[in-house]
């Protein structure tokens, strides 16, 4: 049988991990993957400050321990001094998967010119896919959707969990059906 799905959600802010306000963004994140996925699946969330030591910890305890498939951070991917989380992500990741960036800021450039600001960045450690979303709250859907067609598959190849959507709402690609 396969395995269920669990996806981490991973909130890089120094203001919402003080509770200055609230986490919109990572919120955000799960409310479109309740719309979008039909698998049983589980989140693990935690919003953390962006220290480099604390989001690379927390990434490699998403992947190794908790065995999440799919990990979704959101903030940090600027230019600003604190901004760390695509340093973090790379330095966790045995495999680097740049397409997810590039395809992320083209589309983001059509809605705010300072879409070319994020770093944000995509990356495999043993069975999960690692992907960074900016910070805004309205990027989260500008970057998720155009890139979500290609997750299933690429969580295939990585021997996660399977994902299953609801087509009339994120149709996904696969080349290949995984065998059972
Ligand atoms: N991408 C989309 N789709 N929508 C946005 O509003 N904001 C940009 C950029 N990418 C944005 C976006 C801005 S203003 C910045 S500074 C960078 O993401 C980095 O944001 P972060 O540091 O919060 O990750």
């Amino acid at each position: 049988m396969d395995k269920k799905l669990k996806i981490g959600i991973l909130t890089l802010s120094d203001r919402a991990s003080e509770g200055i306000y609230e986490d919109i963004s990572g919120n955000a994140i799960k409310e479109l993957m309740d719309d979008w996925i039909v698998s049983e699946r589980d989140y693990v969330y935690r919003v953390i400050p962006d220290d480099f030591d604390l989001i690379k910890n927390t990434l490699i305890e998403f992947a190794d321990e908790l065995k999440c498939d799919l990990i979704l951070t959101t903030g940090g991917t600027g230019p600003a001094l604190r901004d760390v989380t695509p340093e973090a992500t790379e330095a966790v990741c045995e495999k680097m998967m740049p397409g997810f960036g590039e395809m992320m800021r083209n589309e983001s450039l059509k809605y705010v010119p300072t879409a070319i600001l994020s770093r944000q960045t995509a990356g495999i450690r043993a069975n999960s896919l690692i992907v960074n979303l900016p910070g805004s709250p309205r990027a989260i859907k500008e970057c998720l959707e155009p890139i979500f067609p290609a997750i299933p598959y690429c969580i295939d190849l990585i021997n996660g969990a399977y994902i299953k959507t609801d087509e009339t709402k994120m149709k996904v690609f696969r080349p290949k059906q995984r065998k059972a």
